[in-house]
């Protein structure tokens, strides 16, 4: 699986959020201004300043959220969430196509999310484009939704015409570099769990478990 979409936030959560952050006028600023500089030429949006604290205190409650949920940890095998950020679209705004920086001062890109804090009826464009090998797929999702990509693929944000998306994007440092290794250990963790709701624990499960941790220690860094 190349990109996974979860629900994590429920819509009053995401509603609050919203309101808290666009409060703080004062502390949104052009986006260009942490793009690299492949990405600077192609992003047109607004930010809010990571290091106030208003952006720390959400961004805490964001990563809590995603690294204690069972399911992202078992695709993502977060290391490590970083570089987490606010961001609004506004009309006639977007963000080209771009690939996202390898290394960041906060850490490592190995796989990229965006969290949708505004309903798809708020705005019309801002989709997520994202280039995959099936093809280009553009996503615009509920409130509280998550996609997790990789970061090796190209992407972009659809012109928005009309209204306001508002999203968190923020990235991950796996402990496995490799897509297709984290897809072969995705899926014989998911297989195994779900050996394991529907029969309990096995002597043959044990040993599938096993195998899955120590295929884990070889392809981690
Ligand atoms: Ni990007």
């Amino acid at each position: 699986m190349d990109y996974l979409i979860h629900h994590l936030l429920d819509k009053s959560t995401c509603l609050n959020l919203a309101k808290d952050i666009k409060r703080e006028k004062s502390e949104w600023e052009e986006g260009k201004k942490t793009a690299g500089s492949h990405a600077s030429t192609v992003k047109n949006n607004f930010q809010l300043n990571r290091d106030s604290e208003i952006s720390l205190k959400h961004s805490q409650f964001i990563s809590e959220k995603i690294t204690s949920d069972k399911l992202l940890k078992s695709f993502a095998l977060p290391r490590k969430l970083h570089g987490l950020m606010f961001t609004r679209t506004g009309e006639g705004q977007g963000y080209g196509v771009h690939v996202d920086n390898p290394y960041m001062s906060s850490g490592r890109s190995d796989l990229s999310f965006t969290l949708f804090l505004s309903e798809p009826n708020d705005y019309q464009g801002g989709e997520l484009s994202l280039q995959t090998i099936q093809g280009c797929k553009k996503l615009k999702l509920q409130s509280g939704h998550i996609v997790i990509y990789p970061s090796t693929s190209l992407h972009s944000v659809e012109p928005v015409t009309f209204g306001e998306r508002l999203v968190c994007v923020g990235w991950i440092q796996s402990y496995v570099q490799n897509n297709e290794d984290r897809n072969i250990l995705f899926g014989l963790d998911a297989g195994a769990r779900g050996l394991l709701a529907k029969q309990g624990r096995t002597p043959e499960l044990d040993l599938v478990f096993q195998a899955y941790s120590n295929l884990l220690r070889r392809l981690g860094d």
